[in-house]
């Protein structure tokens, strides 16, 4: 009897075993990278383009990069969007995710004024790369918000809901016929507890009570109100998708105990950004509402810092989601403060608000840049957070890569980072049964790396900042994904001298288990048979 057993499972072994091997990408799951208008356009005063956030910001005070680099003429895209389209064709991606700078579009930020100019630089930019094969994702804000909105208060002012729908208006007027997917907001976390609390990216407001909660408000109402103008007029016609691009951390409970404090970790980063538009009631996460209320009033505030949604408001945000847009790099753990120390420093989950301390794992690998602690399994529990919190939602991943000082075109370590946590999005998809459609690397090429300036490379593509044609160069990265692209699986070599190539060349991870399981099974088969 223990032999049938033992053939049996072996037979399941070895099913499993070639199962397992199959590193495919289910079919109609998609490849492409990202950029955004400001880190890569430059011409920041041609024709009549108005003046954003970022140039102000940089023309006022460069010494704020680390090398004092401003994004005026970045990779030149405005003039060279054909070499652009060129690079993307030659990796055989199957979308470009770029950013529309709004004062481009419309010099005063307002629509009394489009510009023909920036209407047709985008023109070219979608008709080029659809006549490639490759399909346009167009985002709508990418941190360039226009300086005359600023001036207003920009994201702490309500009114920006209605200035952005404006904005959104022309430019799905313009496009929507050819443009199928959209993204209307990239990254409000940073947006708001970046820009509008510690000052960290432009507008650098510091404010620490409320500027992130109104801005957090208000990018949900503007973002709403942009999908709904999308769903009333275009979606009918031309059945596009639209979504805003969250950006959670993936926060894990340093011990079991810690479980609640990273499970409302999680809820004040990226469910505040998340569950009024996904959820089933819409509205803040009642645990953040209430902890938020508590806390201001501990504060001395007569009301909750995180203002309220009237039912209306609610009812207009709700819902207002085609898929689930995830930018993701980096997890932390989350355990309380201990007694005298300060918590933090991740500003933006509230790491004040909770008491909590947010840190590295220290057994994860911190990258060139210590905001970026690698932990491939961080993208699959996030993934898996969402699915569970938003009812099987489907996940585009829109941006995932790394940072690096070098610009080294064996960029071994971006290759592993893309790899694993490929490997692990893989897993999501194949052993938790996640619906992620597609995946982004950020970025196409270097670019203007915010306050890094040059001096942190994202790029699959080197870009020679020093030759006047910003020449782009293929890393060994981008031999890399165009493979994984072509073979549409995880299943390449990887070009690279890292030791950890032995173990991952012709096996990865999972299948080098599934092969050394198998080769047991053999075994019990052979022993059995003879
Ligand atoms: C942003 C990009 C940025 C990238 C790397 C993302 O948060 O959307 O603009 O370049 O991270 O830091």
């Amino acid at each position: 009897m223990w032999r049938l057993k033992a053939v049996v499972i072996s037979f399941t072994v070895l099913w499993t075993t070639c199962v397992g091997l199959d590193m495919k990408f289910p079919p109609g799951f998609k490849f492409g990278a990202a950029t955004s208008a400001y880190q890569i356009e430059g011409a920041w005063n041609v024709s009549d383009k108005g003046i954003n956030i970022w140039d102000t910001m940089l023309h006022k005070n460069p010494s704020l990069v680390s090398d004092g680099t401003i994004g005026d003429v970045a990779c030149n895209s405005y003039h060279l969007w054909r070499e652009d389209i060129h690079i993307a064709h030659e990796l055989g991606l199957h979308f470009y995710r770029f950013s529309i700078s709004w004062t481009r579009i419309l010099p005063t930020g307002f629509p009394n004024k489009v510009s023909k100019d920036g209407i047709n630089y985008y023109n070219k930019l979608v008709n080029g790369l659809i006549s490639k094969g490759i399909e346009p994702i167009v985002t709508l804000q990418h941190f360039d918000l226009p300086q005359s909105i600023q001036n207003l208060g920009g994201w702490t002012n309500p009114l920006i809901a209605d200035w952005f729908a404006d904005y959104a208006r022309v430019v799905f007027s313009n496009y929507a016929d050819r443009v199928k997917s959209w993204i209307t907001i990239n990254e409000p976390l940073m947006v708001c507890d970046a820009g509008y609390n510690v000052g960290l990216l432009a507008p650098k407001v510091t404010e620490p009570w409320l500027g992130s909660f109104l801005c957090n408000k208000h990018v949900l109402m503007a973002h709403a109100k942009a999908w709904r103008i999308y769903d009333e007029n275009y979606k009918g016609k031309y059945h596009g998708k639209v979504s805003i691009a969250n950006n959670p951390i993936w926060l894990e409970a340093k011990s079991e105990e810690d479980e609640e404090l990273a499970e409302l970790a999680r809820q004040f980063g990226v469910g505040r950004y998340s569950d009024p538009i996904y959820s089933k009631d819409g509205g803040w996460p009642p645990a953040i509402e209430k902890l938020m209320s508590d806390y201001s009033k501990k504060q001395g505030f007569p009301y909750s810092r995180l203002p309220t949604f009237t039912e209306e408001e609610k009812k207009i945000i709700q819902g207002t989601y085609d898929y689930y847009s995830l930018n993701h790099y980096t997890s932390r753990v989350v355990r309380p403060a201990r007694e005298g120390e300060e918590p933090g420093p991740w500003y933006v989950s509230g790491s004040k608000e909770l008491n909590a301390i947010l840190e590295a794992h220290p057994r994860w690998r911190v990258s060139d840049f210590k905001y970026i602690v690698i932990y491939p399994e961080g993208i699959r529990r996030q993934i898996n957070w969402i699915t569970k919190r938003y009812n099987n939602v489907s996940i585009l991943i829109t941006e995932n890569g790394l940072g690096t000082k070098s610009s080294d075109m064996h960029d071994t370590a971006r290759i592993n980072y893309i790899h694993d946590y490929l490997e692990q999005t893989l897993l999501a998809i194949k052993e938790d049964g996640a619906n992620v459609i597609g995946y982004t690397v950020w970025s196409l090429m270097d670019n203007f790396e915010w306050m890094f300036g040059h001096t942190m490379k994202f790029g699959l593509y080197n870009v020679d900042f020093t030759d006047p044609l910003r020449k782009r160069t293929p890393r060994a990265s981008a031999h890399f994904f165009k493979n994984i692209i072509k073979h549409h699986s995880l299943d390449v070599p990887r070009p690279s001298h890292d030791t950890r190539e032995i173990k991952y060349n012709n096996a990865n991870s999972i299948s080098s288990l599934y092969i050394l399981i198998g080769l047991f099974s053999l075994g019990n088969l052979v022993s059995y048979c003879f």
